[in-house]
């Protein structure tokens, strides 16, 4: 084969040129070259065109696959079945190395066209499906605005406290400090500091539960006082509420354990004045601006001169009534000036200092305000009851 026949020009090398045979071999070489070329040119066209008919067919497809469906799981196969890493598209995309150089944008933007618009159909089919879905739930949870709330059950104070609170607030108000004391005491705080030693005849009135001979569960809230005038830290203006305990039995008005609240003044100066006005003051405001104390001579053995106080009854404002059993008085505390013995036995000089005192009954003081006649229904926790206040 000569090179020279290649170079010739096509035109005059072709077929019909029988004359020299040299040439027709030339040519026929060159043709079978042509033809060759041709045959892939077609074959990539008829490639080409199949992956377009396969992308169209899958696009169709997917479509209708997915306007069918009624779930958006389904949605979610669906586009893992065309699109997803394994899926539909990605082995058309496969094919992509078979395609000519300058094909391969053309069949790219195909392959993307076709991937968006199931993406589209995806998103348009999800929408709707959503849009069903919630359509479909406000419908079965349609609310009757015309129904009664559902109430929370909140929880309030009991009376006992908030008794005790206004009592506090009162006291606060004028400058009392609250302070705390221990519920199991020595005998030494709960009576022999406070004048009661051993076989006082007190002792017995206040029977207690005794821990050993000298540990004992106290039987009022005096004991506090000792404690505060133990610490040295004078003048004191404190109220100190607690829990006590008596060996008494359960009935109306008594219980083996209720509540004081102790009152405490020690300063220079201090006299049974004060006492009188602090407690007419303190009756004024927890039963009323036109409430009347009356003070009567008792006996304790802490205080000396001692008395127990009365308010004029806040139902019948001194007339007489049930509640005051006819007398227009009712009791509310006993107080008095702190016995010399006792500032003494605590470290404080009687000669300089000064005290008075008072105890309240804080159940005494619930039952009255809010007129409850058993002071059992204090301790029995019934809502019924308790919800009253
Ligand atoms: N602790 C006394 C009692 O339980 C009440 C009392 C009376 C307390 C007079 C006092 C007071 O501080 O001065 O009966």
């Amino acid at each position: 084969m000569s090179v020279n026949h290649i170079r010739e020009p096509l035109l005059e090398v072709g077929w019909y040129r029988d004359n020299s045979s040299q040439s027709v071999y030339a040519d026929w070489d060159f043709l079978i070259m042509i033809n060759i070329s041709t045959k892939i040119i077609i074959k990539r066209k008829e490639e080409i065109a199949m992956m377009k008919e396969e992308l169209e067919k899958i696009r169709e497809e997917a479509i209708e696959k997915i306007s069918s469906s009624d779930a958006l799981e389904k949605l979610n196969e669906i586009r893992v079945f065309y699109l997803g890493k394994k899926g539909k598209l990605k082995d058309v995309m496969k094919g992509m190395k078979d395609v000519a150089p300058e094909e391969r944008p053309k069949v790219g933007e195909l392959v993307n066209k076709t991937q968006k618009a199931i993406e589209e159909k995806l998103e348009e089919t999800k929408k709707n499906l959503e849009k069903i879905a919630l359509e479909k739930k406000l419908e079965s949870e349609v609310i009757d605005v015309t129904l009664p709330a559902k109430k929370s059950k909140i929880g309030h104070r009991h009376p006992n406290t908030i008794a005790l609170e206004e009592v506090e607030r009162i006291f606060v108000g004028m400058g009392y400090e609250v302070v705390d004391g221990p519920e199991i005491e020595y005998d030494y705080y709960n009576f022999e500091a406070l004048n009661i030693p051993d076989n006082h005849p007190a002792k017995d009135e206040q029977d207690t539960f005794y821990i050993t001979d000298k540990i004992l569960l106290r039987t009022q809230t005096s004991s506090v006082q000792v404690h505060e005038m133990e610490k040295g830290k004078l003048p004191i203006r404190m109220i100190s509420p607690g829990r006590v305990f008596r060996s008494d039995e359960v009935d109306a008005t008594h219980s083996p354990s209720f509540h004081q609240i102790e009152g405490l003044v020690i300063d220079k100066n201090v006299t049974f004045a004060d006492l009188k006005g602090t407690l007419a003051q303190f009756a004024r405001e927890l039963f009323g601006e036109d409430t009347k104390v009356k003070f009567r001579p008792h006996h304790f053995p802490f205080t000396e001169p001692s008395a127990e106080v009365d308010v004029t009854c806040f139902k019948c404002h001194g007339k007489g009534c049930r509640m005051c059993k006819g007398s227009g008085w009712i009791e509310i505390l006993g107080c008095g000036m702190v016995h010399p013995h006792v500032l003494e036995m605590s470290g404080i000089d009687p000669n300089e200092y000064k005290g008075f005192a008072f105890g309240v009954g804080l159940e005494r003081i619930a039952l009255l305000k809010y007129e409850i006649d058993d002071m059992r229904l204090l301790y029995e926790n019934d809502i019924r009851f308790l919800k009253q206040f």
